[in-house]
């Protein structure tokens, strides 16, 4: 009787995939989820060949030092900033995403958050809720700002942002974008947008949708000094991933009446939100769920576990590795 490789998938996932994994290799799931200490991520790694990981765990050269036997980590996620590449690479161990399965469900999203905080829906909701309605209500509360016919800008021109400039040729808008590179002719033309630099963005877009990766490069891209070039009216939309964004001059800005409203899918030390944000209530909040559809879901566990199985051998190379 041959021995199954082992596989360790670090939070609970759909029967359907754990099965699919069953198949060929020795599986240990965890039923609940939770962050995992350094500790504990560098034991259960050393007793596995490969592993399904969320963005919660880092792994590290500390994580992976002495682990021979560690052949793949595929993360549940298309963004890999808790992935240390170069410690990876160096133990041999491949580093897989889910690119793609997400696109348009996050753009969607982007959308849900910009329409809903540009149109107040979450305080509204919130105040309803309190039971504060009444035939008291002024022609004049609750006015949010169009979308329709403005200016959106995206900063991060991947296949997500382009998922989302997309949409925009319904809502009549014009849409500029910063990227590390110009796009291609004809993605720009389907895509009905324009590259402009950075701070050009900045200072023009009525909504502003963060969707670029986070590294180094792009911590706090958008800080005090960027904000303050952007309309006092403006709506920041952040999909990407918390440290893009200063946190503490993002609530002051929107605090002191300097930005409009801001729709926010990620924080800088989630799951903890900062505190200055939440007492706002011109910034609309939400847990990290834009590529959170019961389709997605599904189609990025499953991503994850082709790629897993077939970096140990079993089944079409259904992914790509990050590396
Ligand atoms: C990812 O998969 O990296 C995104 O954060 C999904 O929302």
């Amino acid at each position: 009787m041959t021995v199954k490789q082992k596989v360790w998938v670090s939070r609970p996932l759909f029967p359907e995939v754990l099965a699919k994994l069953s198949e060929h290799l020795d599986v240990q799931a965890e039923a609940i989820e939770r962050k995992h200490t350094p500790e504990q991520l560098r034991e259960r790694l050393r007793q596995v060949d490969g592993a399904v990981i969320g963005l919660g765990d880092r792994v590290d050269a500390a994580v992976l030092e002495g682990n021979e036997r560690l052949r793949v980590i595929a993360n549940l996620a298309v963004g890999y900033n808790n992935f240390d590449l170069p410690a990876m690479t160096r133990a041999g161990v491949l580093a897989c995403n889910t690119p793609d399965v997400l696109n348009e469900t996050v753009a969607d999203y982007a959308w849900a958050l910009m329409l809903a905080a540009s149109r107040r829906i979450g305080a509204a909701e919130r105040w309803l809720r309190a039971g504060q309605w009444s035939n008291q209500q002024r022609f004049d509360d609750w006015l949010g700002v169009d979308v329709h016919g403005k200016t959106l800008g995206i900063l991060g021109m991947g296949r997500i942002g382009q998922a989302i400039a997309r949409r925009a040729a319904g809502f009549d808008m014009r849409v500029l974008y910063h990227n590390r590179s110009r796009l291609p002719e004809p993605i720009e033309r389907e895509c009905r947008a324009t590259l402009v630099g950075k701070d050009e963005l900045l200072k023009q877009a009525d909504h502003l949708i963060l969707v670029l990766p986070y590294s180094k490069a792009s911590h706090h891209a958008i800080g005090a000094a960027e904000l303050a070039l952007m309309k006092r009216t403006a709506v920041l939309v952040n999909v990407a991933r918390g440290g893009i964004v200063d946190e503490v001059a993002l609530a002051a800005a929107l605090r002191e009446g300097r930005l409009g409203a801001a729709g926010l899918d990620v924080f800088e030390g989630e799951p903890a939100v900062h505190p200055d944000l939440l007492a706002l209530d011109n910034a609309l909040l939400s847990p990290h769920i834009a590529s959170a559809s019961e389709d997605t879901r599904r189609a990025m566990a499953s991503l994850a576990a082709d790629n897993v199985l077939a970096a140990l051998g079993y089944g079409p190379h259904a992914g790509r590795p990050a590396t």
